[in-house]
């Protein structure tokens, strides 16, 4: 992408950036590098939450509950959509919340990274840190996540498949046709 395409994008820009889709999809990862292409301050739903409770999401869903963390996520995302354009990572469950998806949909751009149950799986087998996946067959609760999971995602703005590799320039490309074809 030209400097002069990144230099459209920020002016038409209006909404926050934010971005749904399952873990090992590439949310923060995208994100943050989205936020420094565009000059944009970037928030990870989860850290937000985490830094607020002062521990990690293992942690508070072991802790306070499953429903505990959804009510927290609701908040954060419902308080960071109500600042100026900034470029958002949500957690993979957050666009299954009626009232969160409902809001994201409204106020902001939401972009979709999709990616095949064998490059999620890839991507989040070694981790500890997703309590959804802390059960006997990981990898069948993620296919199941995943099935339940992508009608919604579908929902979102804007779709780009990262399987096999994360293309931050195919996001800022997505957005750039995006806003161009006067959809905000
Ligand atoms: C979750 C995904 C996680 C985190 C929590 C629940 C989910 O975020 O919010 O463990 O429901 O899919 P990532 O998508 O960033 O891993």
């Amino acid at each position: 992408m030209l400097g002069s395409d990144i230099e459209q994008i920020k002016l038409k820009l209006s909404k926050p950036i934010a971005l749904v889709g399952m873990m090992g999809a590439g949310k923060s990862h995208i994100g943050s590098a989205l936020s420094q292409s565009l000059d944009l301050e970037f928030f990870d739903s989860d850290k937000e939450i985490e830094d607020k409770a002062g521990q990690s999401v293992a942690d508070i869903f072991e802790n306070f509950g499953e429903t505990k963390f959804r009510d927290a996520e609701q908040n954060t995302i419902l308080e960071l959509l109500g600042r100026k354009p900034c470029v958002i990572a949500t957690g993979g469950g957050a666009f299954v919340n009626d009232e969160i998806r409902a809001a994201l949909l409204d106020k902001a751009i939401v972009i979709w990274l999709d990616a095949d149950i064998d490059t999620l799986w890839q991507r989040v087998q070694k981790s500890k840190v997703r309590p959804l996946l802390h059960t006997e067959d990981p990898r069948a609760r993620l296919q199941t996540l995943l099935e339940q999971r992508n009608p919604l995602y579908g929902q979102a703005h804007i779709h780009i498949d990262t399987s096999g590799q994360t293309r931050q320039p195919d996001v800022i490309k997505a957005l750039y046709e995006f806003l161009n074809a006067d959809n905000v």
